[in-house]
């Protein structure tokens, strides 16, 4: 069987094409930016991208496009046609915060629950890798600081890698779990403990500068997010502060019988991308 991996090229995507190949499954990787042979051009926004990622896979990864916006009816539009050429089991990417019916991936969720055989939703909650690969690799790099307007909220952040050992997991398993899982790290620390295991790690001090909603959405904006999806996003941060992701879960280990990795391990392991 071929699974597709949409967004194979990003944080989570990268690391479950890898974990999908050692298990030995075929992977046609999707990306609007496609490099090598078994990546082919996929955009959400392009339905005519579509029947070529969805012809002949049995299963599907689906990470909604990471630049805002409410992406579920096109995404829910490909699903209906991928379970029509006979894609049998998918497996979404939607946030800690998004309960089923909720906006964005919480309507595609909602309609998988609603429609699908065979499916199961990661939502896992703030990656480690925004500090190694997303906004703040150059703010720790440039200016030895992270920001964030989560004040002394805390976040029980999660290794990209662990998400995609969850989610080869639900793929290959000889039944879909037909559920949605909150996926978390063993810890829920505040963006100070962050800036402190970061220092460990590297060897030299990074701070937490606390800035505002307001502030965070502009610097979003700076990034190329369009306004509203910054709003919402840095509207996030002040749900943070008040406690909403202050939880953790026994959801990695449920499904991949390994514990999931802290964020001081994660610091060590990453500590030369800082320097
Ligand atoms: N980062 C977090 O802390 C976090 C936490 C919970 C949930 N999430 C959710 O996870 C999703 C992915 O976020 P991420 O941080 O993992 O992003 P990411 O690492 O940048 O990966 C995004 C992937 O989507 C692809 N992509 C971008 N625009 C696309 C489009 N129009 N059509 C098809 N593919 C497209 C990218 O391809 P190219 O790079 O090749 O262009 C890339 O492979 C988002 O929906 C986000 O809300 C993120």
């Amino acid at each position: 069987m071929t699974i597709l991996v949409t967004g194979g090229t990003g944080k989570v995507g990268r690391r479950l094409v890898r974990r999908l190949r050692q298990a030995g499954v075929g992977v046609r990787i999707a990306s609007p930016h496609p490099e090598g042979a078994d990546t082919i051009a996929f955009d959400w926004s392009v339905a005519a991208t579509w029947d070529a990622a969805i012809n002949g896979v049995g299963a599907a990864y689906l990470i909604p496009p990471p630049t805002g916006g409410d992406a579920s009816s096109i995404m829910i539009d490909f699903i209906e046609r991928a379970v029509a050429r006979g894609v049998k089991r998918f497996v979404l990417q939607s946030a800690s915060l998004l309960p089923a019916g909720g906006p964005a991936a919480g309507q595609v969720h909602q309609w998988l629950l609603d429609n699908a055989e065979a499916w199961a939703v990661m939502r896992p909650s703030w990656f480690m890798q925004n500090f190694s690969e997303g906004r703040y690799l150059d703010s720790i790099r440039g200016a030895n600081e992270i920001y964030s307007a989560a004040g002394d909220g805390r976040v029980p952040f999660i290794d990209a890698d662990d998400i995609a050992a969850c989610a080869c997991a639900a793929l290959t398993a000889a039944a879909a779990p037909n559920a949605d899982f909150v996926l978390t790290g063993p810890q829920a620390i505040t963006y100070d403990d962050v800036a402190a295991s970061l220092s460990r790690a590297i060897g030299r001090t990074i701070v937490h500068r606390r800035i505002s909603a307001e502030e965070l959405a502009a610097r979003y904006v700076a990034r190329g997010m369009p306004p509203g999806a910054a709003q919402v996003l840095a509207g996030m941060d002040t749900m943070i502060a008040m406690g909403v992701e202050d939880r953790t879960t026994d959801a990695v280990e449920a499904l991949t019988g390994h514990a999931p990795t802290s964020f001081d391990a994660f610091g060590k392991a990453n500590a030369a991308l800082w320097m």
